[in-house]
C-alpha cells in the first residue's frame, strides 16, 4: 500500500525482473514497498531493497554522482540515472525496467559497456594521425573556444539513455546513436584528427548513422549530461550531405 504516513510517504516500487542467465527465470514484475526518507535517491531506495527485502536484485551502480553513466534505468518508462533521481520528484508508485537495445545481464542491469565498445571500435573515436611524426602535432596550442566546445562534447558519460530513448535505435540493431554521432561530431571538430569528411562518411553516411536518425529527439530530452545533441547531429548531417552531393555529382 502506498501513501502518506506520519514519517513520509510509503513508495511502492514495482521492478520488472528477469534473469536469462537462467532457464527458471521468467519476465514478470516484483512490487516493493519502503519508507521514503529524506533526500533519497532511486539509488538508495534499490539499495534499501536489496539490503533489507531480496538481496539477489540486480542493478549497476559505481559513483553514485552521475559521472560514471552505469545506473541507466527506464524510470516510469523514461531513461534516466537512478543515482541522480530524488524519489521526492516522482509519485509513489514507481516502475523500473532495464534500458531497451541493450543487452540483459539481469533485471535492471544491462551491458551498455559491451555496445559502447563495439560503437567507438565501428567508428574508429580516437584521434587518427597520418604519421608517425605527425604524432608531435598532438601537443599542439589549441585555441581556448575550440578546446571548450571539445570539452564540453566530451562529457559524454556513455550512460547509454539516449539510446534507450531512441525508436531507431530500437528499430535498428546497428544505429550509433545520438552518442555514436555526438563522438563523430567531436573529432570532425578536433583539428588534430587528420580524417576529412570522406573518411567520415565512410562510417556515418548511411542509415545507421546521420541518415538514419529521424529527429526523433527523445536523446536530447533524456541527456543527464544536457549535451546539445541535436546541434551535433544537424551540423554532422550538413556535412555528409554536402559528401553524399559531391559524390553523386
Ligand atoms: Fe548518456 Fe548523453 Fe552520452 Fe547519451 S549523449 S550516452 S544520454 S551522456
Ligand atoms: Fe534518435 Fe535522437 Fe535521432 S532520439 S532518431 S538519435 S534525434
Ligand atoms: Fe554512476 Fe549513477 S552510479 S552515474
Amino acid at each position: 500500500m502506498t501513501g502518506v504516513t506520519e514519517t513520509g510517504r510509503m513508495l511502492r516500487i514495482q521492478v520488472l525482473r528477469f534473469n536469462p542467465q537462467s532457464r527458471r527465470s521468467r519476465p514478470h514484475v516484483q512490487s516493493f514497498t519502503l519508507q521514503e526518507t529524506e533526500g533519497m535517491t532511486l539509488f538508495i531506495a534499490l539499495n534499501e531493497i536489496r539490503e533489507t527485502q531480496d538481496p539477489s536484485l540486480q542493478f549497476d551502480f559505481v559513483c553514485r554522482a552521475g559521472i560514471c553513466g552505469s545506473c541507466g534505468m527506464l524510470i516510469n518508462g523514461r531513461p534516466g540515472l537512478a543515482c541522480r533521481t530524488l524519489t521526492i520528484n516522482l509519485d509513489a508508485d514507481i516502475v523500473l525496467a532495464p534500458l531497451p537495445v541493450f543487452e540483459l545481464i539481469a533485471d535492471l542491469s544491462v551491458n551498455t559497456g559491451k555496445w559502447m565498445r563495439a560503437m567507438s571500435e565501428r567508428l574508429e573515436t580516437w584521434v587518427h594521425r597520418g604519421t608517425e611524426a605527425d604524432l608531435s602535432r598532438l601537443e599542439e596550442r589549441m585555441e581556448p573556444e575550440l578546446a571548450e566546445q571539445l570539452y564540453e562534447l566530451d562529457r559524454c558519460i556513455e550512460c547509454g539513455c539516449c539510446v534507450g530513448a531512441c525508436g531507431t535505435a530500437r528499430m535498428r540493431d546497428d544505429f550509433i546513436g545520438a552518442v555514436g554521432l555526438n563522438k563523430i561530431a567531436r573529432f570532425r571538430l578536433d583539428p588534430r584528427d587528420d580524417r576529412d569528411d570522406a573518411a567520415y562518411y565512410q562510417v556515418v553516411g548511411d542509415d545507421d548513422g546521420v541518415f538514419g536518425c529521424m529527429t526523433l529527439l527523445a536523446c536530447q530530452d533524456v541527456c543527464p549530461k544536457r549535451l546539445p545533441l541535436q546541434t551535433q547531429i544537424a551540423y554532422l548531417r550538413r556535412r555528409m550531405l554536402v559528401r553524399g552531393a559531391r559524390r553523386s555529382s
